[in-house]
């Protein structure tokens, strides 16, 4: 496999910014400075060095996904593509499930990982790990107080009633939502509570986490250490995350 490769499925770290680190020489193979990052290694039996510290495959793996439409939100389903079925072989691994789940025809960021006590911290109901979408709406539906009665609280159909959100208009039929709970179609349901009919929705965000402009729609890559710590921080402190809703 590529250096550059190894050590970016390793570390969590784009290939770009590896790049730079086997320019800078930080990298060894067997004891030797290779700064060539197409240089291939023998995974099995090459010793590769970071800073003289080894590089590992890290135990647990949390990926963000740009997730499409027309895909579940499950490991496994009988009739339809699941979201892992997106991924590449070499972003597979055993356990790997999304923190969540996003409607077939929801598109944007989702996020799975092998690490079961972080999917818990996040899905957990008691946390409030914020969740901002973008909803396309029919023309001209939304009743004009939408925005306070997000604020106090929308009792849905079935009686249900939803933490306080945040709703902001933008232009063409538009509306950003902010919800920090996962209930079933929560965002398609609190908008049809206020008169509104959702035609598309996006989640943009989670807690710190922002769908990364890079990522083409159908794309996967494993969030940095950091990210990861960004999040667990978010899901533990539920104060510093849940500020406005
Ligand atoms: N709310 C919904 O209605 N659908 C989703 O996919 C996510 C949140």
């Amino acid at each position: 496999m590529r250096l550059d490769r190894l050590v970016s499925q390793h570390s969590g770290v784009s290939r770009r910014e590896v790049a730079g680190w086997i320019r800078a020489g930080r990298l060894t193979v067997d004891g030797v400075v290779v700064r060539d990052s197409g240089y291939a290694v023998a995974t099995s039996v090459d010793v590769v060095l970071l800073d003289g510290a080894p590089v590992r495959a890290p135990t647990e793996l949390t990926l963000m996904l740009h997730k499409p439409p027309g895909c579940v939100s499950a490991t496994e389903d009988a009739q339809h593509a699941t979201v892992l079925d997106l991924l590449p072989a070499s972003l597979r691994r055993p356990r790997l499930a999304p923190i969540g789940r996003l409607d077939k025809d929801t598109t944007g960021l989702l996020l799975l990982t092998t690490d079961g006590g972080l999917q818990h911290l996040i899905a957990h109901p008691r946390r409030k790990v914020e969740k901002v979408y973008l909803a396309t709406l029919r023309p001209d539906t939304l009743a004009p107080d939408t925005e306070a009665r997000f604020a106090a609280g929308i009792t849905l159909a079935d009686g249900s009633v939803c933490r306080p959100a945040r709703l902001q208009r933008l232009p063409g039929d538009r509306v950003e939502v902010t919800v920090v709970e996962g209930k079933y179609h929560q965002v398609k349901r609190m908008l049809g509570a206020c008169g509104g009919h959702v035609t598309a929705l996006h989640r943009q965000q989670v807690g710190p986490l922002r769908l990364d402009p890079d990522l083409p729609e159908g794309q996967a890559r494993p969030l940095s250490a950091a990210e990861v710590e960004a999040l667990r921080a978010a899901a533990s402190d539920p104060i510093r995350h849940s500020h406005r809703p």
